[in-house]
Order: C-alpha cells, then structure tokens, then sequence
C-alpha cells in the first residue's frame, strides 16, 4: 500500500542559508502561498517573501500551498505509482538501483546514510522505493531514464509530473533537435514551481530575478516515489520505516497521502504535531 509518496527536485546549485540564532523562539510550520509569491502586487508578493525567508532561515521546512500544479496531473502521477508498486518483484526488479545507476527501484535504502555513514547504526528502511531522473528541459537527458515495463503509460504520468507540458505541442516539438525539444511547452508542474521559489530566493538574496536560470537549465532533479507496504511479519531489529535524515539537494517538493507520517524534526519535536 502506497502511503506517501515524496517528491525530490534536487538542483545543482546549493543555496547557502544561515542558521539563526534562534534559541527562544517557539518553532512552527509557516505555510507559504505560491501564488502570493508569483503576484504582481509588490506588497502582497514581499509579504509572502517575508515569511518564506524566516522559514528558510529558522526551520528550513514549509507548507507550499496554491502552488497551481494540477490535481489530475498529481493524482495520474500517484495512481501509476500505486499500480507499480504493487505490480510484482520481477517486474521491480528489472529497473534496478544499482552503483552506476543511482535511481530506479531498491527496496536496501538507508535515509539516514545521508547523516553518518553507518545511518546511525540503523538497518534498511522498511519502504521501498522507486526514482528518474528526467532532468532539465532543453536536455536529452530523459532518453537515459530506465522506465519499468509495466504500467506502460507510467512514463507518461511522471513527466508530467515533472514537467508538464500539451502531448499534442510535444508531437510537432520532437521533431526538432534539442534544445528545441521541450522549448516552450513547459509548463506548470514541479519543475516550474522550484524555479519559481529559486526566483523568490534571488529576490530575497538581492539578486536578478533570472539569476538562477542559467545555473538550474542542466539541473539534477530527481523524481521519486516511497511506499510503505503492509507488515505481516515484525520488522527486523534496528530497522524502522525511514530513518532520520537531511535532504541534500537545494529544495525538495514532498507530498503525503491522508496516511500521515511525515515528521519534521526540530530540537527534538516534531513540528507536524
Ligand atoms: C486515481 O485513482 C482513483 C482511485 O482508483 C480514481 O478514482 C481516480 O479517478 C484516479 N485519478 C486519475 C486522475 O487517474
């Protein structure tokens, strides 16, 4: 059973945010609205601004509401990864994560690896997990995903998730050479949503809006699907369903299902509670 399905855009570029020193303050999710931060209002635009750089700047973790991708697109997107997981071992199998495939599908991960090299002593999480890397829009980088067999339209689904874009545009658009491929039929999915944060993130760092275009146009943004399935038998001890980590990447999206069970931690609580 598909639980929560996480959503990791991981951009080249590492933005450096300072820690403050912020001992007292009572700690809370702040919940951002895209759409404030993409309004033409100076004042409504800056207000939101405002609230996303203490964010950043206390927790590094936020609530990114009115974000504008489609609820058919992330539902697609959900539903054939609910369809793969539970598709059988073979079929999993066959796209296999390995040492010179970083993505594709393992059932082995240790999150925690990403904060100490024996992942704190722990044992494989008790998920598993399936990833692409699609990669940037005016490159070819897509034609090297390894794509699982069945279901045949999952393909479909993840890119425009990624990226979404008019399939009918993409006929006529794939008939030219890169970079002209994707050009222009991009439109809102998550790749345009980080973009669009990196681009408050420039105003907030007083930089040009566009600053981070050229550095992000080759970005290294990964897609990727958690399941939680069923225990029939009790987990293995030391083994715990994902364990305790920091992301590496620059931002990532992550989307849970109404199963819950997302935690952030700061100081020793849980900021979800
Ligand atoms: C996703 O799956 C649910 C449950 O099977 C179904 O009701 C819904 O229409 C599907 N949505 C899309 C966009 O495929």
């Amino acid at each position: 059973m598909l639980t929560w399905v996480n959503l990791l855009l991981c951009s080249v570029v590492a933005v450096v945010l300072g820690t403050k020193n912020a001992e007292e303050e009572i700690f809370s999710l702040a919940v951002i609205n895209y759409g404030h931060l993409k309004s033409a209002v100076p004042s409504i635009r800056e207000f939101e601004e405002k609230k996303l750089l203490h964010a950043l700047e206390t927790i590094g973790f936020f609530v990114l509401t009115n974000h504008d991708v489609s609820k058919e697109i992330m539902d697609k997107a959900w539903n054939k990864t609910r369809e793969f997981f539970d598709t059988s071992k073979e079929n999993k199998m066959a796209v296999p994560m390995t040492k010179e495939y970083m993505y594709g599908y393992s059932a082995d991960e240790i999150l925690s690896r990403s904060e100490t090299k024996n992942g704190y002593g722990l044992g494989s999480d008790q998920k598993e997990t399936f990833q692409v890397f699609i990669g940037g829009p005016s490159t070819n980088r897509a034609k090297d995903v390894r794509w699982p067999v069945q279901p045949t339209d999952m393909q479909e689904a993840w890119t425009n998730y990624y990226r979404y874009f008019f399939f009918f545009l993409f006929f006529f658009a794939s008939i030219l050479p890169p970079p002209f491929f994707f050009f222009n039929y991009t439109k809102r999915a998550c790749e345009k949503v980080i973009a669009g944060v990196l681009q408050s993130v420039a105003r907030l760092l007083k930089l040009p809006d566009t600053w981070f275009e050229d550095k992000i146009n080759d970005h290294m943004s990964a897609l990727r699907a958690l399941n939680y399935p069923q225990q029939d038998q009790p987990p293995p001890e030391n083994s715990i369903r994902c364990s305790p980590h920091s992301d590496y990447g620059t931002f990532t999206l992550l989307r849970q299902d109404d199963m819950g069970g997302l935690q952030v931690d700061k100081k020793g609580i849980d900021l979800t509670k």
